[in-house]
């Protein structure tokens, strides 16, 4: 299988934290990949060294035929094909939804008509046709995360990063939501999902990468990684138990 992203001895401090300590892993190219572990062990830090918001302080991050990542703007990476999406998602929101997908589409586009083909693909494709001409600051927060993710679809991503996209949803929302997401990679496009929900995790996902403090705990299938004692102790305890 071909790696996609390659992360290798990823370093990041902020002020005396160290966030990410000597970090290696490979996304490959189709998969599911979780990324777990507690609370402030890093994960968010990775994914805005992926894409751009934070640069790392020493490793290396290879994307698609061995393209490193280091001086490249957010915009540039996004180009790329690196997309994400935001755990609060911050629409315009004057924009009416459509309008907001546009915005974006019309960036990574050549032409208007294009951006509009693909933008009312994608409003259809996450069942927001129907809000089109909602203003998006009206948005129930469910079709909040679609909105969001409508307008990372179009930018046309080979890696959609979805850090805890599930946070703040009901459980038919969840089940929903997972479907969706499941569709998305069925598009052809890999995906890293950050969650803590470890019943959606074992549902969605071909692997797992465990996070603890900064550094890579432990990566397999999802059996074999939950079998572990030390990942169900030290890092799911009750949680695991009770999804
Ligand atoms: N911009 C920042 N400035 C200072 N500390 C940060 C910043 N971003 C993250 N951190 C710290 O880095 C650690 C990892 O945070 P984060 O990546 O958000 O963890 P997770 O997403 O796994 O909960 C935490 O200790 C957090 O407080
Ligand atoms: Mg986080």
């Amino acid at each position: 299988m071909k790696k996609l992203l390659q992360i290798q001895d990823l370093d990041k401090s902020f002020a005396g934290v160290h966030a990410i300590d000597r970090l290696s892993f490979n996304i490959f190219e189709g998969e599911i990949l979780a990324l777990i572990g507690p609370n402030g062990c890093g994960k968010s830090t990775c994914v805005n060294l992926i894409s751009g918001v934070y640069i790392q302080d020493s490793g290396k991050i290879i994307f698609d035929n061995q393209c490193e990542l280091y001086k490249q703007t957010i915009q540039e990476r996004a180009k790329m094909g690196l997309g994400r999406t935001f755990q609060s998602p911050k629409p315009f929101t004057n924009l009416t939804v459509r309008d907001s997908v546009l915005t974006i589409a019309l960036l990574y586009n050549k032409t208007w008509k294009e951006a509009e083909r693909k933008t009312d693909e994608m409003l259809e494709f996450l069942d927001l046709a129907s809000s089109a001409s909602v203003p998006s600051g009206k948005l129930p927060i469910e079709k909040r995360k679609w909105l969001d993710m409508a307008r990372v679809m179009v930018t046309e991503p080979k890696l959609l990063m979805l850090d805890e996209c599930l946070a703040g949803l009901t459980p038919s929302e969840m089940d929903n939501s997972l479907s969706i997401v499941k569709r998305i990679n069925e598009r052809g496009i890999t995906i890293l999902f950050i969650e803590h929900v470890i019943s959606a995790v074992m549902q969605l996902c071909d692997r797992i990468v465990v996070m603890n403090e900064g550094h890579l705990l432990t990566e397999g299938e999802p059996k074999n990684v939950m079998a572990n004692p030390d990942v169900i102790r030290a890092y799911l305890g009750g949680d695991y138990e009770h999804a």
